[in-house]
């Protein structure tokens, strides 16, 4: 097999594709109540074919996993056939989607046949009302049917991702909330430290997961495991005599990016090689003007040469493109 190393001696094999910048909630921390004003235009969006032939060459190159993200990929027509398409490469180790659930009961079956074995669900609160806070617009019991049919139709591992925001969603119900979860449910609770990428809510909204370890702690004894599958970044721990385990991700407290795997591969074909950095690398217009193979072959090996060693070598100071337009 084929691998891909970046400046920094990092193997890169993990690549984020994000198929839609729309969504159908409005996350108080990720956009605004009206949505996005400068969603992209159809003609400038990478076609489901686009994304498999880059994907196919990449693959070749020494990607080995692929994770769809949004906006919400759920709400792009026909990414069913997409993922069958794309589970059909051979070569391709891990497939994921991550998702926040309100299409899931509907597409859980079709997804799971199209090839799909591993989801990853937000939900920030099990509170319905918090979850209504949050969301603006979700219905946490629509969410919760999702999560429950993803058990029911196999996926394994299933995670759920929850954004800790300060005095929002941190109470001790909170915690004990999820924490009750992995008792009932083998299910992977990650809890995110908030990164402060929109207009829509500063950095003192951020709970370091150091915090939140100290809060879970009083629901149980927590010991390290070894982490479910997956590609991210995540440390997860378990409560003892639980069927689930609980993940951290700390990207504002404990940078983790000398262990960095991943580009990003945005809705309008450009690739991205760090998530706090502006710079990115044009794929649309060379695969679209010359041999598809050869434009893939480059603009990898441009993202390996400039992806940042960390954070502060990535710009920080203003963001070009929010959350949901590079897909986490
Ligand atoms: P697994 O393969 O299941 O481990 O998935 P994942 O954790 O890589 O993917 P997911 O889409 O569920 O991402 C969870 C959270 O981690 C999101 O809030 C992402 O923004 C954050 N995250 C993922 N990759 C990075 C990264 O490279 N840098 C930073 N700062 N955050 C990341
Ligand atoms: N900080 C941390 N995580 C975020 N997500 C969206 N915006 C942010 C943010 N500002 C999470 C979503 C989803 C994942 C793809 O990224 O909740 O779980
Ligand atoms: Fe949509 Fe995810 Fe942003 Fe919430 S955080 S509005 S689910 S893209």
């Amino acid at each position: 097999m084929p691998e891909l190393f970046d400046n920094h001696n990092r193997r890169i094999d993990y690549l984020r594709v994000s198929i839609t910048d729309k969504c159908n909630l409005r996350c108080i921390y990720c956009m605004p109540e009206e949505g996005l004003a400068d969603l992209k235009k159809h003609e400038d969006i990478f076609t489901y074919e686009e994304i498999e032939i880059f994907v196919y060459h990449a693959i070749k190159q020494g990607i080995s996993r692929v994770r769809l993200t949004g906006g919400e990929p759920l709400i792009r027509r026909d990414v069913v056939d997409f993922i069958k398409n794309l589970s059909s490469m051979s070569e391709l180790h891990d497939m994921s989607l991550t998702t926040n659930g309100v299409l899931l009961a509907d597409f859980a079956e079709d997804l799971y046949e199209a090839g799909l074995k591993r989801i990853n669900i937000s939900i920030d609160s099990l509170n319905h009302e918090k979850f209504k806070h949050i969301t603006r617009v979700g219905n946490l019991s629509i969410v919760m049917k999702g999560l429950q049919k993803a058990f029911e139709v196999g996926f394994n591992p299933v995670k759920i991702n929850a954004v800790v925001l300060k005095e929002i969603n941190d109470s001790p119900s909170d915690f004990k909330d999820f924490a009750k979860l992995t008792f009932d449910y083998p299910v992977h609770v990650r809890f995110i430290e908030y990164m402060p990428f929109s207009k829509q809510m500063g950095l003192d909204m951020c709970l370091p997961c150091s915090e939140m370890i100290e809060r879970l702690k009083k629901f149980g004894e927590l010991e390290d495991v070894d982490s479910p599958r997956g590609s991210g970044p995540a440390r997860y721990m378990k409560f003892r005599g639980a069927l689930g385990t609980i993940g951290f991700i700390s990207p504002m407290s404990n940078h983790f990016c000398p262990e960095c795997n991943r580009l990003r591969l945005t809705v309008d074909g450009k690739l991205k090689t760090c998530l706090f950095s502006n710079d990115e690398i044009d794929v649309i217009g060379p695969m679209r003007n010359n041999h598809p193979e050869k434009a893939v072959e480059e603009v990898l090996r441009e993202a390996l040469k400039v992806k940042p060693k960390d954070h502060s070598t990535a710009r920080k100071d203003h963001f070009v493109r929010t959350m949901s337009q590079i897909g986490g």
